[in-house]
């Protein structure tokens, strides 16, 4: 059975010392996907997983490993990141005017393809992505830390995007992404998303991450 939402698991906000545990957790208490956010210093400020990340957690769970790039030229590393394991890549509009050819690449490379948008960027340069995506990633924070306020802004835009993709009758993930928590994921779920990412309300839960997880993944069931 395929569920019809899926919740995604940034490992961003998870402690690296304690990976393996870290994402067992999370599997166990029935997260669907997890979340790897790969920042190169340039197209964000921050600097954090290359492939090999990739491929340690592929060795750690069975789950579906979605790779975030938030880089400059990401058509350099899709090679590395698909043969590292990934499930899919996802790529920032902002970083590739071709977006419709890299996306293509992307599935002949075996993996779901995915079109990202940072807040500031109109939502009409996704237009040309959603024929052929797989997943469409809106962001709701600056994208780079984990943490960050959610923008009430973002609502309209993942709700102006869902018409688009139901016009088309795809079938892809609308997935939101930044400041997820039981507060903000029903307006994003009323407004049209399907997916969602989250970090500090999983990793940083008082309860710890499986109560994170089972809190999010309740309001999805
Ligand atoms: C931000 C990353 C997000 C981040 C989410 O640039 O793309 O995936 O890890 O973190 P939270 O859920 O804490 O906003
Ligand atoms: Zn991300």
């Amino acid at each position: 059975m395929t569920n019809k939402y899926v919740l995604s698991s940034s490992i961003l906000s998870a402690d690296f010392a304690r990976l393996g545990e870290e994402i067992a957790k999370v599997e166990a208490a029935g997260v669907d996907w997890i979340h790897v956010d790969v920042m190169d210093g340039h197209f964000v400020p921050n600097i954090t997983m290359g492939p090999f990340i990739v491929e340690t957690c592929r060795r750690i769970t069975k789950l579906p490993l979605y790779v975030h790039f938030m880089i400059e030229n990401p058509e350099r590393y899709i090679e590395a990141f698909a043969k590292a394991g990934a499930s899919g890549l996802t790529v920032h509009v902002e970083t590739r005017p071709d977006i419709v050819g890299m996306l293509k690449k992307i599935k002949a490379l075996g993996c779901k393809a995915g079109a990202v948008l940072n807040p500031e960027t109109p939502v009409g340069a996704i237009q040309p992505a959603l024929p052929e995506a797989d997943l469409i990633l809106v962001m709701s924070v600056h994208p780079g830390y984990s943490g960050q306020s959610f923008m009430p802004e973002s609502i309209s835009r993942v709700s102006e995007i869902r018409k688009k993709l139901d016009a088309l009758r795809s079938s892809a993930w609308l997935e939101e992404d930044g400041g997820i928590d039981v507060q903000t994921l029903p307006k994003m779920k009323e407004a049209g998303a399907t997916a969602f990412v989250a970090a500090t309300a999983i990793f940083k839960n008082p309860q710890g991450p499986a109560a994170g997880v089972k809190a999010l993944r309740g309001l999805l069931d």
